[in-house]
């Protein structure tokens, strides 16, 4: 057992059994052990890679999709240009540098990283150094204003609860102890009526299904949907995730690259859950565009034009690695089509670039 998890154990044989939620947020976010606050979980040292760690290109093209979005709205003259749960710093660092084609965008934008991580934030200053950014606890803390919105690999990080329709109703599933103490799942009495935050579909799930929330993820695109509706932009989420909304169980753990027992490693390995998009954005109140494929919305914002243009000036060596970075991308085998980007912006706005109108 991990130190996090003597602790855990601990907490439960003193005040009783955690949800998903509170064993997701403990084991990712706890101040001395949690996944995102021990140490930096991306690349090849850590649990994890994602799609900004593989290619410089794939926040090049979502900054300047960002700036298309902000010139098809009438170029606002103030604007927040904002990153959710920015990992290393490497996709907005990669976008700025790409948005230097349209400086009135970045003469316009205040640029807003939301991290919750500590010791991530230094790993973003220190490959953000010499922009001029700032940070922020939540939406909550932002000013009024358009917004121009990013989030890759934000919200699959954001703690789910598990539900199980039992014969006598919805079940919550727990993490308890057994009689070695160790930790092991375990279930609620039966619930009155629905539990909160399920969709229609998860709510007509047959006996014996195990459906998913992520009252976090809802609230968060709900704020984003009320700035939208208000003052206008857009807003980019890219995750693996599933549409339309559906029972199935997708909480997974992750440690150095391989999938692994949740409750084997607390604090030594990542959790995340698939995106319900169709939550996300019925939550949001705002028009949803997509989700559409990754690899897909990657073609059509020019992504292979953009590796022509980088191996032009590239060694063999890093030609041959761009191409690879370009397949892992956008192959459908790869990360093409699990990843999904669903946009979202103010009734009546045109359609992003990469989504159909
Ligand atoms: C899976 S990583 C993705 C990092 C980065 N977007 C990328 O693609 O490389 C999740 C990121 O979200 C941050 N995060 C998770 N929950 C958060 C929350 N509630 N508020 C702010 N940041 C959060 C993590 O610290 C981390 O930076």
């Amino acid at each position: 057992m991990t130190p996090l998890g003597r602790r855990l154990a601990r907490r439960i044989r003193t005040q009783g059994s955690l949800s998903v939620a509170e064993y997701m947020t403990a084991c990712l976010f706890d101040p001395a052990e949690g996944v995102y606050t021990r140490a930096d979980p991306l690349g090849r040292e850590g649990h994890f890679t994602t799609a900004p760690e593989i290619s410089q290109m794939f926040g090049e093209l979502l900054g300047l999709w960002a700036g298309a979005c902000w010139q098809a709205q009438g170029r606002p003259a103030r604007c927040l240009l904002i990153e959710l749960g920015p990992g290393r710093g490497t996709l907005m660092a990669d976008a700025l540098r790409a948005l230097a084609l349209l400086p009135a965008f970045l003469e316009a934008a205040e640029v807003v990283l939301i991290e919750a991580s500590p010791g991530l934030r230094a790993v973003q200053e220190r490959a953000l150094a010499g922009r001029v950014v700032r940070w922020a606890d939540s939406l909550d803390d932002l000013p009024e204003a358009p917004i121009f919105l990013l989030a890759n690999e934000f919200f699959d990080a954001l703690p789910i609860r598990q539900y199980l329709k039992t014969p006598e109703g919805w079940a919550e599933r727990r993490v308890g102890l057994d009689e070695a103490e160790r930790l092991r799942w375990g279930l609620s009495t039966p619930l009155p009526g629905h539990p909160p935050g399920l969709t229609p579909a998860k709510q007509a799930a047959p006996v014996g299904a195990l459906v998913e929330t992520c009252t976090a993820g809802e609230t968060i695109t709900g704020e984003i949907g009320r700035r939208l509706r208000t003052h206008g932009g857009a807003a980019l989420a890219v995750d693996y995730g599933y549409h339309p909304s559906t029972a199935g169980e997708t909480f997974q753990a992750l440690a150095r690259h391989k999938t692994t027992d949740p409750l084997s490693e607390p604090g030594r390995a990542d959790l995340t859950a698939h995106v319900d998009f169709e939550a996300l954005a019925t939550a949001s109140g705002a028009t949803a565009h997509g989700p559409v494929d990754q690899g897909r919305l990657l073609q059509a914002l020019g992504i292979e034009a953009r590796a022509q243009t980088l191996k032009a000036k590239a060694t063999p060596q890093q030609a041959a690695d761009i191409d690879i970075a370009l397949r892992r991308l956008t192959a459908p085998d790869q990360m093409g089509r699990l990843f999904k980007a669903l946009a979202l912006t103010a009734e009546g706005a045109p359609a992003p670039p990469g989504f159909p109108a």
